[in-house]
């Protein structure tokens, strides 16, 4: 089946073109083009996504993504067979220009436009490649929108076991970074100064010298659920902050303190919780998705698993397939369509689906 992905729920303008073949057991997936268009750029000055101008951008960009992705595929439009769009979660804004676009598109075509659901997209990122998931699995979904602990028994039960309250972690991320006077996203720059920290503080050449490390909190570390919150941690990091530095002016030793003690606090609660899912649900796959695992500590971190759980098989997406795209929503949309018509009483799927923030049916 020729597949159109459109994901437009942030800040990404992604269109994906997938060959995808067989049934839920045999699941198999081909990029045969794929655009992405990302707008970082435009929302740097404002220190986060803008939906106003996503919105504007997405709708400028989405022909010329559309039209990237085709190309790189050379099929014809007219093989097209069912065009699957992300209806959320994600900004209402933004969906709705990848709805009409995807809505137009499919009248044009004539063919069937089907809703997809963004964290769906993330859990299944990790399937190309040959890769597979073995069943039952965790689902660790971390970026600028989302923390989310995903428990799949298999494709037809779906359940999310806990969310965060407030911020997302890589939201708190690129707060943390403004308030050290970093740049949008955040979540590299703060990386690569808790990573010169750690450096230091371990360095023969600075043994002796007087670190002052901030001890911020381990948020619902204690909670006896899977919810998550972060916005708790990014005030500690503020009140922290007031108190050493009340005109604001930290220096490089005291940014690079506060951002290796700000990703020590978010990395522990992510682990905490992980873990805490792992003894409970015995899963034989955990999944990693979203933006936040570029961070290479949070990679290592989650890849040490092994050491306590050697049969734990640990997939995280290829690099373009971690942050929003829409090959992750073609292929989400594909088992979502699998499992619908055996499916009447509401598959997993299908919840998670209508947990988005729209609904077209
Ligand atoms: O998945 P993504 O591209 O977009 C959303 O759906 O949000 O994730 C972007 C988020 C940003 O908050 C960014 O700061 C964070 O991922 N991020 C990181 C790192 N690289 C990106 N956070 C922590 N460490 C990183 N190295
Ligand atoms: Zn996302």
């Amino acid at each position: 089946m020729i597949i159109l992905g459109i994901e437009t729920s942030c800040d990404e303008t992604a269109v994906s073109i997938v060959e995808a073949q067989g049934d839920l057991e045999s699941l198999s997936f081909k990029v045969l083009g794929s655009a992405i268009n990302s707008q970082i750029d435009i929302h740097k000055e404002y220190g986060g996504v803008f939906p106003a101008l996503a919105k504007r951008a997405h709708i400028q960009n989405l022909p010329i993504v559309y039209g990237e992705a085709l190309n790189k595929s050379g099929i014809k439009e007219s093989e097209i067979e069912i065009i699957f769009v992300t209806v959320g979660p994600g900004l209402e804004p933004a969906l709705w220009t990848g709805i009409n676009f995807a809505e137009d598109l499919g009248k044009k075509l004539n063919k069937p436009v089907v809703p997809a659901n963004h964290m769906l997209g993330h859990t299944v990122s990790v399937l190309f490649n040959g890769k597979k998931i073995e069943f039952p699995a965790i689902a660790l979904l971390v970026s600028g929108g989302h923390t989310e602990l995903v428990l799949l028994k298999d494709w037809k039960n779906i359940e999310k076991l806990g969310e965060t309250q407030d911020d997302a972690v890589g939201e708190a991320f690129d707060k943390v970074a403004r308030m050290l006077g970093l740049p949008y996203p955040g979540g590299p720059e703060i990386s690569r100064l808790a990573a010169r920290a750690r450096n230091l503080q371990s360095s023969p050449s600075t043994d002796g010298l007087d670190f002052q490390l901030p001890k911020f909190p381990r948020p619902m570390i204690h909670s006896k659920d899977y919810n998550f919150s972060f916005s708790g941690l990014k005030t500690a990091v503020l009140y922290y902050i007031k108190k050493i530095a009340p005109d604001g002016n930290l220096s490089d030793m005291q940014k690079m303190e506060i951002a290796r003690e700000f990703e020590d606090a978010a990395i522990e609660t992510l682990l905490h919780k992980t873990k805490t899912a792992i003894r409970e649900h015995l899963p034989k796959t955990l999944i990693v998705g979203g933006g936040v695992i570029a961070n290479k500590k949070l990679r290592e971190d989650l890849l040490k698993l092994n050491e306590t759980y050697p049969d734990l098989e640990i997939l995280i997406p290829d690099k373009d397939l971690t942050t929003d795209n829409a090959t992750m929503i073609a292929a989400a949309g594909y088992i979502d369509h699998l499992n619908l018509p055996a499916q009447a009483g509401g598959s997993g799927a299908r919840e998670l689906r209508a947990k988005g923030n729209l609904d077209l049916s």
